[in-house]
């Protein structure tokens, strides 16, 4: 494991462009479970009943209820954690150039990433149906379900349901990074989800360095990953960040 951490410290100090593909695990250690696995949101709830775009226009007043409004608090408290901050920190040493996220909790920006992709969207924003308005979500009230704009059209999450399609600038700008990138970092996703999961299959084929962090394996393990950090996201990012650092200023007292 140390020699692991040791040699993508290595691999990132002489990279000149590292992508961050990011999923719900890197937010598991900020109180946000994953949907997925043990304590996943899909064990809970069945997302073609309550993710899919079809199901929110049919019942809105249901996926607010059982979905949204929760969601609403748990992302509402979340605060990065140690991965998220070490990412930020990869980014002000001016070795992570970007960061393509799954997730729509925010806390990469919060963290103080600037160049962070939304692949799914974002969950600070609510859109109305009726005429495209967006209002954050904070200022929204619960008092009604489902919510409504001023218009008297339905709110609705900025966030990809199942069935939707990609925002297509988000979608060329991940492709683009992820054809550019020479090491990406694949940290706390399933990598189930397509196309999020094609990324990393964009940066091999580019001849990118390609490494997990995740506790379990995934499809992309022994085959489209170089190796796998087996652990938490929070404590693997941390000690590379700590030895990226350390060999830095080895390499500046040389
Ligand atoms: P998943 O819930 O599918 O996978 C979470 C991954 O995080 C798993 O591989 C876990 O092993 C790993 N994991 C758990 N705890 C971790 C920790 N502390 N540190 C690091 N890794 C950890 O989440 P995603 O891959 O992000 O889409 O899911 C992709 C998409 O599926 C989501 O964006 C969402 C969902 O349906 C939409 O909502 C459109």
């Amino acid at each position: 494991m140390d020699d692991l951490i040791k040699k993508t410290a290595k691999d990132l100090a002489v990279s000149s462009k590292v992508v961050a593909l990011t999923g719900a695990g890197v937010s598991v250690e900020s109180g946000i479970p994953p949907f997925r696995g043990k304590g996943g949101l899909w064990e809970k709830i069945d997302p073609m009943e309550f993710a899919h775009i079809d199901a929110f226009m049919r019942n809105p007043a249901k996926v607010w209820n059982i979905l949204i409004r929760e969601m609403k608090d748990i992302v509402d408290k979340a605060r990065p954690n140690d991965a998220h901050i070490g990412l930020a920190r990869l980014e002000k040493l001016g070795i992570l150039s970007s960061i393509i996220t799954q997730n729509v909790d925010g806390l990469h920006q919060m963290a103080g990433n600037s160049d962070v992709i939304e692949f799914h969207g974002n969950f600070a924003w609510q859109k109305c149906l009726a005429c495209e308005r967006k209002i954050e979500t904070f200022r929204v009230s619960l008092d009604e379900i489902p919510p409504k704009c001023s218009c008297g059209g339905i709110l609705r999450p900025d966030c990809v349901f199942f069935g939707e399609m990609i925002p297509p600038e988000e979608l060329m700008r991940s492709r683009k990074a992820s054809y550019e990138c020479d090491v990406m970092l694949v940290i706390g996703t399933s990598a189930l989800v397509q196309p999020a999961a094609y990324m990393p299959v964009i940066a091999k084929e580019s001849g990118a360095l390609v490494i997990e962090i995740n506790p379990e394996s995934t499809p992309l393990t022994g085959s489209i990953s170089d190796y796998l950090i087996k652990g938490n996201a929070g404590k693997i990012v941390k000690e590379i960040v700590t030895e990226v650092e350390h060999q830095m200023q080895s390499r500046k007292n040389a």
